[in-house]
């Protein structure tokens, strides 16, 4: 797991396939010196590898493309490996221009930093518990019959995208903006988008913004982080909006004497409603022993198990929440009954409806 290698071509060059490490022979021309120190070589190479494009290197030389990229991701460990030959007489690791190991000295003090090899074949070292900070350059330089060479490879750290700070639920009032945001961190860069799940829709970026909220618009809200290196993050918001009762669905009853009835109060409404009942006169209707208040979350109901003379009337529903308060009034009727004044709105409607019909088949006529 994680581990990868700098590959390495033989050299087809002049110098008689000394190297089976790649290659690449910095421009500076300072090359032929012969008896360095291996300190020496690697101050020198330090300032080699100072002087000249981090890009340059390997595969460059040989191929025409930039260094190999060992990619890893944060937390991982990560074996370099540098393939040499027994004409190698000095040999160094480096990130950037610090030396890691000459031969197998250790020159860095971080103890994530091992010698996995080092033989007259492989020169390999291991980075442990990898940090983002490692990322860049890493250099192996060696020297052979007197040439100093180096090998590059770059190491690009991953880190899974996560979301790292999002909105909190929101409870809002119905015609208020809301502001939702939901911050990602990832290498490479993380792409971050809001989804719906009501209408599907979705929205490119951190921020989601919602002017005038309305009341069917209130639900949960996804955030999705995602750039490839592992499972995408993902995370809910829920939008709660508020709004005062309407009062939907009432019906004039009729009700047969000794019978059941039943009056119902349909309300939405967030918070959700609380009810009460009134009679004609501005009683407050009370449960006893004939009817029944019974109150559920969306609706009231006014259960009547006996129905006696007394309670035929005009039932006035008040539903109320901290946003406001709604009526409606409803009439439990004695079937065939007249009624003198505007017998509620359902059954002017009824009437209505029936002389238009009437009306029409006069005129077809
Ligand atoms: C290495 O990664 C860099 C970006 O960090 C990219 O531009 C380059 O093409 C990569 N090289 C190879 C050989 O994949
Ligand atoms: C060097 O070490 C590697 C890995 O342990 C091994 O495969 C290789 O044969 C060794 N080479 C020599 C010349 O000992
Ligand atoms: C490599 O160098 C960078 C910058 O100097 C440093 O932050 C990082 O810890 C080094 N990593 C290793 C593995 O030496
Ligand atoms: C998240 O963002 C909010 C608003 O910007 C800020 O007040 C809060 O401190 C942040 N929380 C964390 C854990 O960063
Ligand atoms: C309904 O009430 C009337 C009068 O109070 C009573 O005579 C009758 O027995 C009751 N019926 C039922 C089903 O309780
Ligand atoms: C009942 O609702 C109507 C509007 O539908 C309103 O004009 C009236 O004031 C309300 N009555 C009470 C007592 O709140
Ligand atoms: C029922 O009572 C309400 C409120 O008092 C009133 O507005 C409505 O006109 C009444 N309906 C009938 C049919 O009397």
């Amino acid at each position: 797991m994680g581990e990868h290698g700098a590959r390495v071509r033989g050299d087809e060059g002049g110098t008689k396939s000394l190297f089976k490490c790649s290659e690449a022979r910095e421009p500076g021309g300072t090359a032929e010196r012969g008896g360095l120190s291996a300190i020496l070589i690697t101050a020198l190479c330090s300032l080699l590898i100072l002087s000249s494009p981090a890009g340059l290197g390997v595969r460059a030389a040989e191929f025409g493309h930039l260094p190999d990229n060992i990619t890893v991701s944060e937390g991982e460990s990560v074996i370099l490996r540098c393939k040499i030959d027994n004409e190698v007489t000095h040999k160094a690791w480096l990130n950037r221009s610090n030396i890691l190991f000459t031969g197998t000295d250790k020159w860095t003090l971080d103890p994530r930093v091992s010698l996995v090899n080092s033989n007259d074949s492989d020169f390999s070292i291991q980075i442990e518990r990898v940090a983002v900070a490692d990322e860049g350059p890493y250099t192996c330089s060696f020297q052979a019959r007197n040439q100093p060479r180096t090998a590059h490879v770059y190491l690009i750290v991953q880190v899974p995208a996560r979301i790292v700070n999002i909105s909190a639920d929101v409870t809002v009032n119905e015609g208020s903006n809301v502001n939702l945001f939901c911050l990602a961190v990832g290498r490479p860069e993380p792409t971050v988008t809001w989804k719906d799940f009501k209408f599907d829709l979705q929205s490119e970026g951190e921020f989601l913004d919602i002017t005038e909220i309305k009341r069917h618009q209130a639900e949960d809200f996804e955030c999705i982080t995602h750039n490839g290196v592992a499972a995408p993050d993902s995370r809910r918001v829920r939008v709660t909006v508020n709004y005062p009762p309407t009062i939907t669905d009432v019906k004039n009853m009729p009700a047969q004497l000794g019978k059941v009835a039943i009056l119902r109060c349909e309300a939405m409404a967030v918070p959700t409603a609380s009810f009460e009942w009134y009679r004609d006169d501005r009683r407050r209707v009370e449960s006893d022993s004939t009817l029944q208040i019974k109150n559920e979350r969306t609706r009231s109901l006014l259960l009547f198990n006996n129905v006696t003379e007394k309670h035929f009337g005009n039932y006035t529903c008040f539903a109320s929440n901290s946003l406001g308060t709604a009526n409606a009034s409803m009439l439990l009727f004695r079937p065939g009954a007249v009624y003198s004044r505007g017998v509620g709105a359902a059954v002017s409607a009824g009437l209505g409806v029936w002389l238009c019909l009437l009306l029409s088949l006069l005129m077809k006529i």
